[in-house]
This record gives structure tokens, sequence and C-alpha cells, in this order.
């Protein structure tokens, strides 16, 4: 067994920092989506794609989940802009894409066309509520999307752990070093907590190698921002991973909360990453009862295991029981919900706000450490 194939079999790589865009003279301004999609797309992240989507791979990725070619795509990757700025531009036009003024990179518009973001939201969202962060953040953006190819000519700034920030070039390479033939991927949004390191533990034993992989582009406000979170994986993976076995970077995309739809987009960007496996746990990138606890998993029975070309982890929702005396799941523990520890999301974050430390069995005490302190700092930032 080797790394995985690029997904499409060719790492795409579209980021020339010599390209000239001197003779360019039209410009739009990109929103924070847009411009981590466009450095995603550059670096191979979301291989095939070399651009933003045209109508008809939006199309097929909205109604059917694979790209015009047959590839599986659940997410749109789209570049929406003003009906003012697109009312200047026209196909076959050279674009830059810049972001607070700088310019990051070029589009080369192959199409302009308008979305039906009700569809777009039922179909990869399962829900036009407003409510849902990902679809507020759909319904916010521009009503008019730019298809064509990219080019990135200019990497984006990176403040703090620049370290962690590698392309999928760089990951394959540091995977190769290690000697590992298998990879399990970790996406996660939050602190990794007891049940998040019992999964991963568990995947841990049959491959060689864990790449934690937390997504930190855009998140929705109260998520705990990911500054705070890359101290908290850095203290956790010291005190309690043997450090051969990991192997931790950022994925810098935003999230959409799109829950089954984006289990799939994620098993697919960490097939670019050069994973084999890829965790699904409970309620995978899901947000409030939009979905059920294991429609993430679900989902998979859609594709057969070639065309994913990534062998999704499927875990039950885990926890510290006390009467089994360890962590568990609701596959291997037998005992009732009074012996067992289960703290939401929300009702953590509101303790550690308060300066509360959850019970070791919940989170690693090095974890809470950082996690208290780090909330207290108004410099942070996600
Ligand atoms: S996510 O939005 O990035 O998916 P989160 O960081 O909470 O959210 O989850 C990371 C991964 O761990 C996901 O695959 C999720 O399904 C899984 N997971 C989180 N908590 C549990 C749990 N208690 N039991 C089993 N799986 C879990």
């Amino acid at each position: 067994m080797s790394l995985s194939q690029p997904h499409g079999g060719t790492l795409i790589n579209r980021y020339q920092p010599d390209l000239d865009l001197s003779a360019i003279t039209k410009q739009v301004e990109v929103d924070k989506i847009a411009l981590s999609d466009l450095e995603l797309i550059a670096n191979g992240a979301y291989s095939p794609l070399e651009g933003f989507m045209g109508a008809e791979d939006y199309e097929q990725v909205v109604q059917h989940m694979r790209l015009a070619s047959g590839e599986v795509w659940s997410i749109p990757i789209t570049l929406p802009v003003s009906e003012e700025a697109a009312s200047t531009i026209k196909e076959g036009d050279m674009v830059k894409l810049s972001y607070e003024g700088t310019a990051y990179g070029v589009i080369e518009v192959r199409e302009k066309y308008r979305p039906d973001k009700t569809v777009e939201a039922q179909q990869v969202y399962r829900t036009t509520d407003l409510a849902h962060p990902g679809v507020k953040k759909l319904f916010e953006r521009p009503s008019v999307y730019l298809g064509g190819p990219v080019t990135l000519v200019k990497r984006l700034p990176k403040q703090r752990f620049a370290e962690f920030y590698l392309d999928p070039s760089e990951t394959r390479a540091k995977f190769r070093e290690r000697g590992w033939r298998t990879v399990v991927g970790f996406q996660t949004r939050n602190p990794v907590h007891r049940a998040h390191e019992y999964i991963q533990k568990c995947a841990l034993e049959i491959v060689d190698g864990l790449f934690l992989n937390p997504l930190v582009g855009e998140t929705k406000a109260d998520d705990i921002p990911a500054d705070v979170r890359m101290e908290s994986y850095q203290v956790l993976l010291k005190h309690y991973y043997p450090p051969e076995r990991v192997f931790l970077a950022v994925f810098p995309a935003a999230m959409r909360y799109a829950g089954p739809r984006e289990a799939i987009f994620h098993a697919l960007v960490r097939k670019n990453y050069g994973c084999t496996h890829f965790i699904v746990g409970r309620d995978h990138a899901g947000v409030g009862n939009y979905y059920g606890t294991y429609d993430a998993q679900r989902i998979f029975d859609h594709f057969s295991p070639a065309e994913l070309g990534i062998t999704p982890l499927f875990f039950e929702h885990s926890f510290y029981c006390y009467r089994c005396g360890g962590m568990a799941s609701t596959k291997t523990c037998p005992h009732g919900e009074e012996d067992r520890l289960i703290l939401s999301g929300t009702k953590v974050r509101q303790m550690l706000s308060r300066g509360e430390v959850p019970p070791p069995e919940f989170s690693r005490k090095e974890v809470v450490e950082v996690l208290i302190q780090g909330l207290k700092q108004p410099t942070y930032s996600s």
C-alpha cells in the first residue's frame, strides 16, 4: 500500500509567483472564503479543481455531488462577486483577485452566471434556514458567480504558527519521510478532547500515522479561535502522543457547517494531502440539530470505494464511562446515560469562559489550562 493518489490523478499546482499581472487592469475584491479557496485550489488541496466552478460543474455538484467530468465533489467552490463588479467583467477577461487591496491571484473568466441560492442551500445544506451559519453565509455572499481557472501569485500571510502551514506536496513528502504507508486524517474545528483522542488512537492502532489537520479558516464566532486551539493541540501531542506517529498541520479552509456533504469534501481534500483513511465520527461538520448523528457517515454509501479513493473510518458517539472505567462508545459500552460523561460543546465553552475546569475524563488538564488562559486573552482572533 502507498499514499493515496490525488483526487483526479494529479496534484494541481496553480501557483506562479513570477506571473506578471501589471498589464491586467480589471480587479475584484474577494472575501476571506474565496481567498482561502484560491490558495487551496492553487496548492492542490482541492485537486482536480483548477479554478472556481463554472455553471456546469456547479450544477452537477449541487444536484449530484459530482463534477461535470464525473469525479466525486460535494461542495460548490465558487467566486461570488457583486452585481456592480460583474457588470464591468465579461467572459474572456483576466481579472485580478484582491483582498484588502492586495492582488493575490488572477482568474481567467470563462463564465459569469447567477446561481439559484435557494436550491444550493437546500441541496448542499439540506435547509434554507438562515439561522444555519453556512446558509446565512451563502446568502450574505454576492449574487453573481465567476467561473474559470485561477493562478495564485502571492501566498497568504501567516502570522502565527507559520510552520504548520504545509501544502499537499509537502505533507506527502513528510509522510513518506516517516515511512508511513497508511495515514488517517482527522478534521476538527474544536480543541481535541478525550473523545477525539480516543477515536484518533483507535484509528492509530490500525494505521501507520495520524494527520491531525485542524481547520483554521473562517469559523462561526462562538467556535474556539484557531490560535488558542493550535496551542492546545501542541500541548496535547507533547504529553499524550508518540511524536513519530503524528503529524500536525493546519487546513486553512473556511468551515461550511454542511454536515454530510462537508464530510465527503473533507475526506477528498485529506486524500489530496496524502491520507489513505479519514475519520468521520458523530455529526461530522454539523451544527445545531440540522443533521442526524450519523448522516455524515451514511452519505459515503452513495459512492464506491474506488471513486472516493480514501477509506472512511466511522466512529460512534464516544465518551468516558465511569462503569467501564475508560473511554468507550455506544458501540462498546453496555451502560446507561447515568454512567457516561457527556458534555455539549456549548456547555464546555461556557465552563471555560467562566474559568471552570471540565473534568479530566472530558478533557486533559494541560488542554484545559491552555483553553482557559487563551480565552482570557482579548488579542486572540480566529
Ligand atoms: S467538525 O465540525 O470539525 O467535524 P469536531 O471538531 O467536533 O467538529 O469533530 C471532529 C471529528 O470528531 C468529526 O469527525 C466528529 O464527527 C468527531 N467527533 C467529535 N466528537 C465526537 C464524539 N464525542 N464521539 C465520536 N466522534 C466525535
